[in-house]
């Protein structure tokens, strides 16, 4: 048989073993994967001295959303391209139902709007803000039919009319449960955060430093740990988006060490700035809810991360653009929250392992081969036999220096600016198709294709 790729010579990340390890790729798959193959294909990669790894699921993204009074910068258009050109062949996008509105109903346009415009592949984590009198529960058996397996609740955004309360999160825990899906939350108290907003405001502190002081660590982990008080209780799943905090992190250490099957994602911008950022003058732009903590938190991070209880990295991608953050420069209320990160998080990980902050292996289980599990994506999340043919090759001699010129989204201003990555991506290819090249994008709007998710098994 003649392949339609063949990777070779690279040091290839597989899930139990990594080395020299060639691949081959045949209609879109991995067809092959050994050791020096000696195949003939249409096209083939001398990938020496080239680390090659699965593509990246960005599991938290937020496109085209309208928060904070405006829509995030990028599209689905933009932002699955700037997706691809930093690694990441997959994401799964987080549409917000809305009080009347059914799941089908909040899927559609999000849909239509994919199969126009994405770059790569995609699916919809569906956040529930009302119960619709009782029907959206009903829904979640439906949707998961049709590949939505897993749902959010906001434990925060009052005022927005996003957040789920106490009895909103027991029942989906136990619906998602039941229907074989993953509840996902945002957890941080939001009346402790009213409460110190009020304060400050009335005390006239109103720089992006308290957007962060109204929402520190014990916010967080007030909440996560109610979050993790009704998973465990119930024993249902659950996995808590952006973890930023020391202390709720270490409750989920705990919960997962008592065998419950608590799930934790975390952030690059949490793992590479701390709340020193709200001091900066450009503070402003780093405003994201949770916010980056104190520098025990970041360390915590790492520990938690190279000790595998870290599950995922996700970016949370939400950028605004600058004439938008800067409504709130004498108000921290009114900076919309969210920061770019899309294309930012697989050259930012790699490249700490590159440095031996971490491994290629954390990076890729946390970046691709957990996600894919997690959230269903049985096609996705490895160099295997049978699975989709999304690769990247890394270039680890390649030094690159974020810019937003030499990003490929909407935005223009990046919390990454500046950042130097010790290796850069060289190559992505989605489905066997080359899609990023030597920083150019060369894939195709529209052809990124949904991804039908399965049902959450358990651990
Ligand atoms: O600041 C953030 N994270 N904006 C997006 C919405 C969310 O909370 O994930
Ligand atoms: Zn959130
Ligand atoms: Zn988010």
């Amino acid at each position: 048989m003649k392949f339609d790729l063949l990777i070779k010579n690279g040091q290839t990340i597989l899930p139990n073993k990594s080395g020299k390890f060639d691949v081959a790729v045949k209609d879109g798959k991995i067809a092959l994967v050994g050791k020096k193959l000696d195949v003939e294909a249409e096209e083939v990669i001398d990938a020496t001295g080239k680390i090659v790894v699965p593509g990246a699921i960005d599991a938290h993204v937020h496109l085209a959303m309208p928060f904070g009074g405006t829509i995030s910068a990028d599209d689905y258009y933009t932002g699955t391209r700037a997706a691809v050109c930093g690694g990441t062949t997959t994401i799964i996008d987080y549409p917000c139902q809305r009080k009347g509105n059914s799941i089908a109903d909040t899927v559609k346009p999000r849909m239509e709007m994919c199969e126009k415009d994405a770059c790569c592949d995609y699916s919809f984590h569906v956040a529930i803000t009302n119960f619709n009198d009782g029907k959206i529960l009903e829904e979640l058996e439906e949707a998961c039919k049709s590949g939505i397996t897993s749902f959010k609740g906001y434990m925060v955004y009052k005022k927005e009319g996003m957040m789920v309360d106490d009895g909103m999160i027991y029942q989906l825990l136990l619906r998602c449960k039941e229907v074989g899906a993953m509840l996902n939350l945002h957890a941080e108290n939001p009346d402790i955060i009213d409460v110190l907003t009020k304060k400050f405001l009335k005390e006239g502190k109103t720089s992006a430093w308290y957007h962060y002081a109204s929402r520190p660590e014990f916010v967080a982990a007030e909440a996560d740990k109610r979050a993790i008080h009704w998973a465990t209780h119930l024993d249902a799943p659950v996995y808590i988006v952006h973890m930023s905090d020391k202390e709720g992190l270490e409750a989920v250490i705990e919960a997962k060490k008592r065998g419950f099957d608590v799930r934790v994602e975390t952030c690059p911008h949490y793992l590479e700035f701390t709340n020193e950022v709200f001091k900066r003058e450009n503070g402003i732009n780093f405003v994201c809810s949770p916010p980056m903590k104190g520098k025990d938190s970041q360390d915590a991070l790492w520990k938690a991360l190279n000790k595998g209880y870290i599950d995922t990295v996700a970016t949370d991608h939400c950028p605004f653009q600058q004439a938008e953050k800067l409504w709130g420069k004498d108000d921290f209320t009114k900076i919309p929250n969210g920061c770019a990160g899309i294309e930012n998080m697989y050259p930012y990980m790699l490249c700490k392992a590159n440095e031996g902050k971490t491994d290629y292996e954390t990076v890729v289980r946390v970046c691709s081969y957990n996600p894919a599990k997690i959230f269903g994506c049985k096609d996705k999340g490895s160099l295997e036999v049978g699975k989709d043919a999304d690769i990247v090759i890394f270039d680890p001699k390649k030094e690159f220096i974020v810019s937003v010129k030499n990003m490929h989204s909407n935005y223009d201003h990046t919390i990454w600016e500046g950042f130097k990555c010790n290796g850069y991506v060289e190559a992505t290819y989605l489905r066997g198709k080359l899609v990023f090249k030597d920083g150019e994008f060369v894939g195709e709007r529209g052809y990124g294709k949904f991804i039908k998710r399965e049902r959450y098994l358990g651990k």
